[in-house]
């Protein structure tokens, strides 16, 4: 389930074994796991670490690294923004760096997305059952249709009272997928298009983001399934980095509070086994082409 790296800096080096290792291990769905990598905040950081400087009507603080844009916060005056940013902007460089290094082959075809916050304890967080991430699921993107392309996530645990970030991980994605595919729904002809004349999508939803949202919504309505399902409890404490194919491993996140994360997007094309996708799985069982 973890691939273990004793790196303790983000901008170490890595031989080509370790790297072919690392490509080969997160494609077949595992999490590399960096229990020795940790994000330092400077003294005047650590006032963001509190719930109260999220909007309570979104889910995490985000940040555009390239636009630098700051969305989803409360109550912080310019200067405290500017500040905000500037954490942000240094973990989002560092989560770069680490892929760079670890993933070379990655580095031309990689995309960089949003670095979010996530200053709310999520045991307590009481949401519908479709934006709770205590259930077992696979990232997919209501309003952000990503087309196939893979979601790559750098997370770090940043919380100051060592509480770890503790997650289930469930079944390989291949399982999951023919366990619910017999109840996956055709989407409504012309509903892509409607969706995006509506700007309801930023972009097209190609048949495959339409099937793997709906395998995040019935993998997260079905009770039985979040008991049952094969799983394991995995702690990631405070200082400690993982990077995970949210697409593609199954996973819930249970409790925790302070976590850093970087989204990246990579065209399958870019991968070392394209076999491994959830795009080209999906296909294979559903025995069509889907973007
Ligand atoms: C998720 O992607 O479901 C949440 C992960 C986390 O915030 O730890
Ligand atoms: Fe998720």
């Amino acid at each position: 389930m973890l691939e273990i790296f004793a790196t303790h800096e983000w901008n170490d080096a890595f031989s080509d074994s370790l790297r072919q290792q690392a490509i080969q291990n997160l494609e077949h769905g595992k999490i590399l796991y960096f229990p020795a990598l940790a994000f330092s905040l400077l003294p005047e950081e650590h006032l963001f670490l509190s719930p109260d400087i999220a909007d309570p009507h979104a889910k995490n603080v985000s940040y555009h690294p390239t636009l630098r844009k700051l969305w989803g916060v409360q109550r912080l005056t310019d200067a405290e923004r500017i500040q905000l940013q500037s954490m942000l902007d240094r973990f989002s460089r560092y989560a770069q760096q680490l892929i760079h290094a670890l993933l070379p082959h990655y580095r031309e075809q990689l995309t960089l997305a949003r670095t979010s916050f996530r200053p709310v304890q999520i045991s307590q967080r009481k949401t519908s059952y479709r934006k709770d991430d205590k259930r077992l699921h696979v990232d997919a993107f209501p309003s952000a249709p990503n087309q196939g392309k893979r979601i790559l996530r750098v997370f770090c645990n940043i919380n100051p009272q060592g509480e770890d970030r503790v997650w289930r991980v469930g079944e390989p994605f291949e399982t999951v997928a023919n366990r619910f595919i017999p109840q996956l729904r055709k989407p409504f002809p012309g509903s892509a298009f409607a969706l995006r004349l509506l700007k309801i999508t930023k972009s097209y939803r190609t048949l495959y983001d339409h099937y793997m949202l709906q395998l995040h919504d019935c993998m997260k309505a079905d009770d039985h399934y979040q008991q049952q399902a094969a799983q394991q409890e995995i702690r990631f404490p405070p200082g400690s980095t993982w990077i995970v194919q949210t697409d593609h491993v199954s996973h819930a996140a249970m409790q925790g509070q302070h976590v850093l994360e970087q989204t990246f997007y990579l065209p399958v094309e870019a991968m070392d086994d394209a076999s491994c996708s959830p795009l080209r799985i999906l296909e294979k069982i559903l025995k069509q082409p889907l973007v």
